[in-house]
């Protein structure tokens, strides 16, 4: 090629690098998958092996990439963070293992496999056993200080036991894809964006200047390297990984020792397979040598070391057309898009449609009935729209309008301030009472089974219904007449719908189906404000006191009662008898009613489950986190963050003794803030 001409390709390849390391580390928000991105990087690499006289010294080939954020104050790590070369196939990882047996001089290599899981890597400095600084990787030498987020993040030790005085250890924060899933759908309802990935929701999570924000996200953290230790000496890196599990640091179990290469490739089939068997994300395998003195001779390039490889599963990632672009209506009158498609495999599963989330969600990627789209699965399961393919796009493709009315009822539809999503203003939408029914219905509300999806469309659909309370006016001749309903099944039907008059009253409070309250939400307003009537005029600050109630969640309740439309829907609910009271407490009848516990650190005598069912089964409620509403905290060993959380907000502090002895019936003790023996 044209030295000229390879000039520019080289100048172009070192901004569009620049530019995704960029979106992928300071902006958590990549435009391209890595598979794209290590083509640019390679291809870079290969002109500048060709044309020496071309390198520079600030080439991205040679520098790390990312920067530290502003927002937080620079670490400067105690060794570089680095980062990994990639292979794609099983000769990529040959050529590897070629390479390092020649340095070596020797080809009876044995490694330690572990998954590479997509999240965050970070630094964690622990002194005398505490925890002291957090960082993340930054640009691999100078990272970020999120010590108060990571300090929320319960796999993440704030003592550890019999460690070296000083000690740096690597790891990935991560946000396992049900929490991914739950965190979105959460998001999606609230009317805010959501995250593309779980990767980027850990990294958005990590990075909140407010340390409660992150709190309120269940992150997780495996470690799996040591940075630096002293007066420590690993023999190999599964020795590294069993004393980091001794110290009390979440390891993933999943690794393996494998004896030559030939194990190694089967440990990545293997997990290639699998993958989605993973409670995470992982995006493929790092192959360790797993001798320290064999990793010391092997050493490392400016980037990454000679004696890892990373592995990478192959994209799950597919092309389709949109056929069309649906506008969907939920419960509380979200207007979600959805593109329905031409049906495409993704791993193994036919994808026909994908949520498009909310209008800028739309704009953004500018997603067009007739497009071509890369598809891909996020978090191994949800199908997501990647961007679309705008060189394949058709003449005649118009921009999607978002209807100005909705699209079930035809009524207005508004944007309330500061969300991202439409939505029906109209709350005698069908949709919306479709959604409300459903939910109302559904097994953890009031476990009407034999109301089921296509019946509640009938009877809306023939106006048999038309509110929550209608249910209970349904009578059997008219539900007989309906398509495939016998007089057997309508009075099946009846009987449930009678049934669910006595669902005690927290559920009753979870089916109305106000926005923000779940069933732990509804659980907890129930022991504290035991009827509805005491609940129907509580003033948002007595709201507030609620564990797990907060400003916004508080505002949804006052609003949904303030509402009279709704006040006279509870009331004619309350007509049909369902319970609108917790029933009384009476002394001796559950010895822990009334009181919230919350159990933290490994319990030596029974798993947290365990102890969980224990304390609910005598009445308590058990709460995944800390407030001043909590009444005691059992702390096992090693106790994280909501140890620290207790004895900030004066919370009585148990330990596994204490614990034993209330779970076979003693009395309790004193609710003084007290510190369990530390050993
Ligand atoms: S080892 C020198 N092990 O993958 C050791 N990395 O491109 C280098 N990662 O930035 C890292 N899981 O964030 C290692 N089990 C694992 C990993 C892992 C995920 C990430 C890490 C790193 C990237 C490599």
């Amino acid at each position: 090629m044209d030295k000229v001409l390879v000039e520019g390709r080289i100048r172009d390849l070192r901004s569009e690098i620049e530019r995704h390391r960029r979106l992928y580390y300071e902006l958590d928000a990549p435009e391209i998958s890595d598979a794209e991105y290590d083509r640019l990087e390679k291809e870079l690499a290969a002109l500048e092996r060709q044309f020496p006289s071309l390198l520079r010294p600030d080439s991205p080939t040679r520098t790390l990439g990312g920067r530290a954020a502003e927002a937080f104050s620079p670490v400067r790590h105690p060794a570089p963070l680095l980062s990994l070369d990639n292979t794609y196939d099983e000769r990529d990882i040959e050529d590897w293992f070629g390479r390092l047996a020649r340095i070596l001089g020797r080809d009876d290599l044995e490694f330690v496999c572990e998954l590479k899981l997509d999240g965050l890597s970070v630094a964690l400095t622990y002194e005398n056993g505490a925890f002291v600084q957090g960082a993340t990787r930054g640009d691999g030498e100078v990272g970020e200080d999120v010590t108060r987020n990571l300090r929320t993040v319960s796999d993440i030790p704030s003592r550890i036991k019999n460690a070296p005085r000083r000690l740096v250890v690597r790891g990935e924060v991560y946000l396992a894809v049900e929490a991914f899933a739950a965190l979105n759908a959460k998001r999606e309802e609230d009317g805010q964006s959501v995250f593309a990935n779980p990767r980027n929701a850990a990294a958005g999570s990590l990075r909140q200047i407010d340390p409660r924000v992150t709190a309120s996200r269940p992150l997780a953290c495996f470690c799996y390297q040591i940075l630096h230790a002293e007066g420590y000496t690993p023999t190999d890196q599964d020795a590294v990984l069993e004393d980091l599990s001794a110290w009390g640091f979440a390891v993933d179990p999943r690794h393996r020792r494998c004896r030559g290469l030939k194990e190694a490739q089967a440990y990545c089939r293997e997990w290639t397979e699998r993958r989605h068997d993973l409670p995470y994300d992982a995006d493929g395998v790092v192959i360790k040598l797993a001798p320290v003195a064999l990793q010391e001779r092997a050493g490392t390039t400016a980037k990454s070391p000679r004696w890892a490889v990373a592995f990478k599963f192959p994209a799950e990632q597919a092309q389709t057309q949109v056929e069309a672009i649906e506008i969907q209506v939920g419960r509380t009158g979200a207007l979600t898009p959805v593109a329905k498609l031409v049906p495409v495999k993704v791993a193994g599963v036919t994808i026909s449609s994908a949520s498009l989330h909310n209008e800028d969600e739309v704009r953004r990627k500018d997603v067009r009935v007739g497009d071509t789209v890369l598809l891909e699965r996020a978090g191994g399961v949800i199908p997501y729209v990647v961007r679309v393919e705008v060189g394949r796009r058709p003449v005649v493709a118009v921009p999607f309008q978002f209807p100005a009315s909705c699209p079930v009822c035809g009524g207005p539809v508004h944007k309330p301030e500061g969300e991202a999503i439409l939505r029906c203003a109209n709350r005698s939408c069908k949709a919306q009472i479709k959604e409300g029914l459903r939910h109302f219905a559904s097994r953890d509300a009031m476990d009407i089974g034999g109301l089921g999806k296509v019946l509640v469309d009938t009877l809306v659909e023939r106006r048999m219904l038309s509110s929550l309370p209608d249910l209970y006016g349904l009578s059997a001749p008219s539900l007989a007449d309906l398509p495939r309903m016998g007089d057997k099944s309508a009075a099946n039907l009846l009987d449930q719908i009678a049934a669910s008059r006595s669902r005690p009253y927290e559920r009753v409070l979870y089916a109305l189906g106000i926005r923000q309250v779940g069933e732990e939400t509804a659980r907890a307003i129930a022991s504290r404000f035991r009827s509805m009537d005491s609940l129907l005029d509580a003033s948002e600050e007595s709201l507030q006191e609620v564990d797990g109630v907060g400003p916004k969640v508080a505002a949804e309740i006052r609003a949904f009662f303030d509402v009279p439309e709704n006040r006279a829907m509870v009331e004619r609910l309350r007509n049909a008898g369902l319970t609108f009271e917790a029933p009384e407490r009476s002394a001796g009848q559950l010895p822990l009613a009334g009181l919230t516990f919350v159990l933290t650190g490994t319990l030596a005598s029974m798993p947290r489950p365990k102890a969980k069912a224990g304390l609910e089964a005598m009445g308590a409620r058990v709460s995944g986190s800390v407030s001043r509403a909590t009444s005691y905290v059992v702390a096992g060993t090693e106790a994280g963050s909501k140890l620290d959380a207790a004895r900030t907000l004066g919370v009585a502090v148990l330990d596994e003794d204490a614990l034993l002895r209330i779970l076979s019936g003693a009395p309790l003790p004193p609710r003084t803030p007290t510190d369990p023996d530390r050993t």
